[in-house]
């Protein structure tokens, strides 16, 4: 078994980039760090970066909350669901999803079938810690996020797991993860 620590050198790294032929999704709990994971994946790759959150709001010109508050997150899976499709339709790319994405069972099967998808993980309490910064999450409003975060980790994992690729991200930089994800991919193609 590969030691999952051990750095991957520049030429690996570089090898791994040309076999990537489908664009990378990266699935998993809010505040995981998708986003900031995805960023770092994308430059060692030389690929672009997708966040489909951000691209959400691009189309609809309103904030994630926005379009919770005013039209419902059925609503919003769907636009999600679109969007999601177009990212992967393109040629390959880092992509960041919205913790709920691929709960939907359309968006899910859509990712497994076109894409290399990535479970980023992490345990509650820093999912916690992380969310707490920043009030832009229509789910955490009004509740505990303790509470909430314990009990969509529970019924979501049953989804995530479906990922064929499963990376813990432990407190701290998000290096490792990166390097984690780089040798995951390597095992799996
Ligand atoms: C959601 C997570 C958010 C965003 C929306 C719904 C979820 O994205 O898509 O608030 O259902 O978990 P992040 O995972 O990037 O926070």
């Amino acid at each position: 078994m590969t030691n999952t620590d051990t750095l991957l050198s520049d030429s690996e790294v570089a090898a791994l980039a040309k076999r990537v032929d489908r664009p990378v999704v990266l699935v998993g709990m809010m505040g995981v760090g998708k986003s900031t994971v995805g960023r770092k994946l994308s430059s060692l790759l030389h690929l672009p970066f997708a966040d489909a959150d951000e691209a959400i709001e691009e189309a609809a010109q309103m904030s994630v909350n926005e379009i919770f508050e005013k039209y419902g997150e059925d609503y919003f899976r769907d636009g999600e669901r679109r969007v999601i499709a177009r990212l992967v339709g393109e040629k390959p790319s880092v992509i960041a999803t919205g913790g709920g994405a691929f709960c939907n069972d359309e968006t899910r099967a859509l990712i497994l079938d076109k894409a290399i998808a990535v479970w980023l993980d992490c345990d509650t309490q820093t999912l916690v810690e992380r969310v707490s910064r920043k009030d832009t999450r229509p789910l955490l409003r009004g509740g505990d996020p303790m509470e909430i975060i314990t009990r969509l980790k529970a019924e979501r994992e049953p989804f995530y797991s479906q990922a064929p690729i499963h990376v813990v991200s432990e407190t701290g930089p998000h290096n490792q993860a990166v390097m984690r994800i780089l040798k995951g991919i390597d095992e799996w193609l």
